[in-house]
């Protein structure tokens, strides 16, 4: 089997590429010429525009593919027209360009997707499912949304399946990173969400849920929601972290909204200077607002025999353990 992915050079695509490659396939990765020269080091890349469909068209990257994997996104940014152009434009284009390359025999795909597409749960023990109507939160749910949409309505995204995850962790992740470095030290700092619940999942597991959505008869055309733990308060997260470090949490701080709304600023004013996006902006904090981001996998389980390979301590205790070997703790 031939797969091709977009967003190989990140996080969750690093692992997708892992788990295809284990599994045999061969795999095609496409990146786009803005691209750090460092992410595609040593790997063969297809370099392309990937909000040009003629020129992905032409680029002959989906000749012979049975599964186009879409994980390229973005996940911070301080305007809409930047999510829209990292999270919209691509996923047309590369539509656009199988119907022209691949005509009335298109390969099956996977959007990656988000939970923030769906929107937080109403609250504890009702985790999103997939039936709820979509309320799509901040610039980056909508953007995410929109993505679906364009799946939704292009002739050749029949047969496509999307999956949304919840917020990942794992080996090369930066967003978790400072949960394992305070938690390290005994310390909880939360961002405001001393009281909130999260789904989880632990990368390599998304990836196998990635390959599923991707192979699975009756998947084209279903949205699945991937979280291998589906709420988990952010306390029992910080305590799992300093349990793999041999720690316990002895201080916990909940920083005030007005601390927040401060870095929040601080971060839009540098990315604005910097012309790059920080991990602290104001709409990545509005997006950490809701007390239940949670969302349950019970279609994904049911239709598409996925489960997570451990439970979340082992997960975390792994993804400490990367950290601790890369030098990143
Ligand atoms: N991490 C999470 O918790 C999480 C949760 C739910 C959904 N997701 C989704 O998972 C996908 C991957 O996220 P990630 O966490 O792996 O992020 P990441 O590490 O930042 O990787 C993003 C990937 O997308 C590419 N990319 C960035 N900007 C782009 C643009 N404007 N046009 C085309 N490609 C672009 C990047 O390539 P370059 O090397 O060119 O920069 C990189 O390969 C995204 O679609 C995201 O929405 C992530």
């Amino acid at each position: 089997m031939l797969a091709l992915v977009t967003g190989a050079s990140g996080f969750v695509g690093s692992h997708l590429v892992e788990a295809l490659l284990a599994a045999g396939w061969r795999v095609r990765r496409l990146a786009r010429p803005a691209s750090p020269p460092a992410a595609a080091a040593g790997r063969a890349f297809t370099v392309v525009p990937l909000d040009d469909a003629a020129a992905i068209a032409r680029s002959g990257a989906l000749a012979d593919v049975d599964v186009v994997f879409h994980v390229a996104g973005v996940t911070r940014a301080h305007t809409a027209a930047r999510f829209a152009a990292g999270n919209v434009a691509p996923t047309r284009a590369l539509l656009d360009a199988i119907a022209e390359t691949r005509g009335g025999r298109p390969p099956r795909g996977v959007l990656v997707s988000s939970q923030a597409a769906a929107g937080p749960a109403d609250g504890l023990g009702r985790p999103r499912t997939e039936d709820d109507a979509p309320a799509p939160a901040g610039s980056y749910g909508a953007s995410k949304r929109a993505a679906e949409a364009a799946v939704a309505t292009h002739p050749a995204g029949a047969a496509w399946a999307t999956v949304r995850p919840s917020a990942v962790f794992g080996a090369r992740d930066r967003d978790f990173l400072p949960v394992f470095r305070h938690a390290g030290r005994g310390l909880a700092a939360y961002p405001g969400t001393r009281g909130a619940a999260l789904s989880l999942v632990h990368a390599p597991d998304l990836a196998r849920a990635l390959v599923l959505a991707g192979t699975a008869a009756g998947s084209a055309g279903r949205s699945y929601f991937v979280a291998g733990w589906e709420e988990v308060p952010w306390p029992a997260l910080y305590e799992a972290a300093a349990r793999a470090a041999g720690r316990r949490i002895r201080l916990s701080v909940d920083l005030p909204g007005w601390a927040l709304a401060a870095a929040g600023a601080a971060g839009d004013l540098w990315s604005a200077a910097a012309g790059r996006d920080t991990l602290v902006g104001r709409e990545k904090l509005a997006l950490g607002r809701p007390r239940r981001w949670t969302c349950s996998a019970a279609r994904a389980r049911r239709e598409l025999g996925w489960a997570p390979a451990a439970g979340l301590g082992e997960a975390v205790a792994a993804t400490r353990d990367w950290y601790r070997t890369a030098g990143w703790l």
